[in-house]
């Protein structure tokens, strides 16, 4: 894709999962990442691994607004403006029903889940307004639209980010800023690696992550989970100039779970 040659994007959370995979594939474009998580030792091997130069790399922690900052500061400054902007960071933080959820839980997930991104648009978007093709992506959820039981404070916040995404790109709109969100189906990760240590019950930790890749898949019209470069095509996609027409919608990358027509 040779329109993200030397766009300047940010990617948060990009240590692991999707995000990681995204700022690989980013970079494999020829386009500059600026990616952060808490955890300096894998942003580490993340920049040893990435393809290219002038990428930046910095530790912050997204559900604080000073760090938020900081973070965009160092990013914007080092590029000297903003073509894309990637709201990846996101986190369940707690397995839990309505009722094992607290105050707390429901106000942890907002900041990461929500404000991570309202407070990294907001500051992004003076440097969007001068870029030739500038981009909003919102790495939202399945849950958001068809939520379960489980972790009712996580569904409502992916709701409330895949709901910003329509009313911001509307807002964008006269700026030529598209605004969309991707929402991913049960996709590989750390936190179901995490998932698979709590499982495993005497087992192997290979044996218990077979099982709940199995159990998982099977849901799934396709018949497996995803992987995080399973849900790269698509954001490329979107940050491309092929997209400029493209705006204020949601795209499902699930497998065909949510079998979603409209
Ligand atoms: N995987 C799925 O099944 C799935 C399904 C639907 C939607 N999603 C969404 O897709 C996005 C990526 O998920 P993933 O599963 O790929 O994630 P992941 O593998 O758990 O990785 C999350 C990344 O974000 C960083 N991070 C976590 N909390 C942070 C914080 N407070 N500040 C800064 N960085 C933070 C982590 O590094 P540190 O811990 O070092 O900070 C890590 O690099 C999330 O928004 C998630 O909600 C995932």
């Amino acid at each position: 894709m040779s329109s993200l040659k030397n766009r300047k994007v940010i990617v948060t959370g990009a240590a692991d999962g999707i995000g990681r995979a995204l700022a690989l594939a980013f970079a494999k474009e020829g386009a500059q990442v600026a990616g952060c998580s808490r955890g300096k030792e894998r942003l580490d091997s993340l920049a040893n691994e990435i393809e290219g130069s002038g990428h930046v790399f910095f530790p912050a922690d997204l559900s604080k607004a000073e760090d938020v900052r900081a973070f965009f500061d160092k990013a914007h400054g080092a590029f000297d403006g903003i073509d894309i902007l990637v709201n990846n960071v996101g986190a369940v933080l707690k397995l839990g029903n309505f009722f094992e959820v607290s105050d707390e839980d429901w106000e942890n997930s907002f900041q990461i889940n929500l404000m991570s991104a309202v407070r990294l648009c907001r500051m992004s978007i003076p440097a969007l307004r001068k870029s030739s093709c500038p981009r909003i992506i919102n790495i939202s959820s399945i849950a958001a639209s068809h939520p379960q039981e489980i972790f009712p404070h996580y569904n409502a916040m992916k709701a409330g980010l895949s709901n910003l995404t329509v009313s911001l790109a509307q807002t964008l709109a006269e700026n030529g800023i598209c605004v969309n969100s991707v929402s991913p189906g049960p996709v590989w990760s750390r936190s179901w690696e995490q998932e698979a240590e709590a499982q495993k019950n005497g087992q192997s930790l290979e044996d218990a992550k077979n099982s709940i890749m199995e159990q998982t898949g099977e849901n799934v019209p396709l018949k497996r989970m995803g992987v995080p470069e399973d849900i790269t095509g698509l954001v490329l996609f979107l940050a491309s100039e092929q997209s400029s027409w493209i705006t204020a919608t949601n795209f499902a990358v699930d497998g065909g779970l949510t079998r979603n027509p409209f």
